[in-house]
């Protein structure tokens, strides 16, 4: 007999960044942060996982080609899983296992993302979410997404705030043990419909610098780093709670720029420094201020992750329309950058 689960995660993006860890072993941050959850149109994962007793060691396929699950990051998400797993019966099948089962049972797991293999877009924090999801849905687990997100953290950070649809925070919590960094919903997707998120892919290379690695050079070598986590972080997330709450995009827009740059000044203040942007992100940025200053008011907000690509968030689609406008006018389409829209979306399911 096999029995099986599918789940389906989409991607988020920071528009509070995480950076720097205050334990890199359960994956604990030493700020918050605060994301939108995209649609999964574009960008999600979806995973499908087995459990059979003809199974004899845990496998996993990733776009149709096995990888390895021994590094630590897996064997934690799993471990984890098996520990909370709960009894499954299926009487029309006669198939019972034990909680006690899944100790000795193994999955094969089999994960596809529709990530453009050339959008240079890192796709760790819907494989994540799905994987600690689906397996989670497999062995029955009793635990709240809150719960289920704190799992998911210890397989990318990024990855906690992916369980929940709109807009999410990750609570970097108190407790050394890590049982209280796990993310919140702070609004459904529903409560902002209006917002036009279009990312604009500048370069497809994989970036020099791992999130990971880039993270710990910046905790070990940054002055910055600890000024932007006490003092910064701590007060623009209340602000950017306050500005989801009241839809009000002017502040949203310059709270998310000024944390992209922090976020990128930090990498900057890195020995060495840690350059995730190039001039074609750099050109994006100018063309968005100077239309902000002579509007007044902010018209579209920027932010950039661990890479030169540009996620570009717009208060309705009429702005968002101005904005491909102006894009297109100022860079060649496919030769600079390659653009795809996005509207704010639903959790995993
Ligand atoms: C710049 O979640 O990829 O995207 O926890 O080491 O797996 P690990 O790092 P990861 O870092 C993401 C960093 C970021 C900002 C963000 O998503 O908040």
């Amino acid at each position: 007999w096999v029995v099986m689960a599918t789940g389906r995660s989409p991607t988020n993006i920071a528009v509070i960044k995480y950076w720097g860890k205050r334990d890199e072993n359960l994956i604990l941050p030493i700020n918050d942060s605060i994301s939108l959850t995209l649609d999964p149109l574009h960008l999600s994962a979806t995973t499908t996982a087995a459990v059979s007793p003809s199974f004899t060691r845990d496998r996993m396929w990733l776009n149709g080609k096995e990888i390895s699950l021994s590094g630590e990051r897996y064997q934690k998400c799993l471990r984890e899983i098996r520990r909370r797993a709960n009894e499954v019966s299926d009487a029309e099948k006669g198939i019972v296992i034990k909680k006690e089962d899944w100790e000795r049972l193994h999955v094969h797991i089999s994960s596809y993302n529709n990530f453009p293999t050339a959008a240079g877009l890192a796709s760790s924090a819907a494989g994540f979410a799905c994987l600690v999801f689906t397996l989670a849905k497999l062995m029955n687990l009793k635990d709240d997404l809150g719960q289920i997100s704190s799992i998911a953290r210890q397989g990318s950070g990024s990855a906690c705030r992916s369980l929940y649809g709109g807009f999410v925070k990750w609570a970097m919590g108190n407790n050394t043990d890590g049982s209280d960094s796990l993310a919140i919903q702070l609004a459904e997707e529903t409560h902002w419909t209006d917002l036009v998120i279009i990312i604009a892919v500048v370069s497809s290379k994989q970036k020099e610098t791992s999130s990971t690695s880039g993270m710990r050079e910046s905790v070990q070598t940054s002055a910055l780093i600890k000024h932007r986590a006490e003092t910064v972080v701590p007060a623009r997330t209340l602000k950017m709670e306050e500005a989801i709450t009241n839809r009000d995009f002017a502040s949203f827009a310059k709270l998310t720029c000024a944390d992209s740059n922090q976020f990128h000044a930090v990498c900057l203040d890195t020995s060495p420094p840690i350059f995730y942007m190039n001039d074609t992100s750099h050109r994006i940025i100018n063309l968005v201020e100077k239309w902000n200053i002579s509007e007044g008011t902010p018209q579209v907000a920027y932010t950039f992750d661990a890479g030169p690509n540009a996620v570009l968030v717009s208060p309705n689609r009429k702005t968002a329309a101005l904005l491909l406008q102006r894009l297109l006018f100022h860079f060649p389409p496919n030769k600079d950058i390659n653009l795809t829209s996005f509207v704010v979306g639903d959790k995993t399911i």
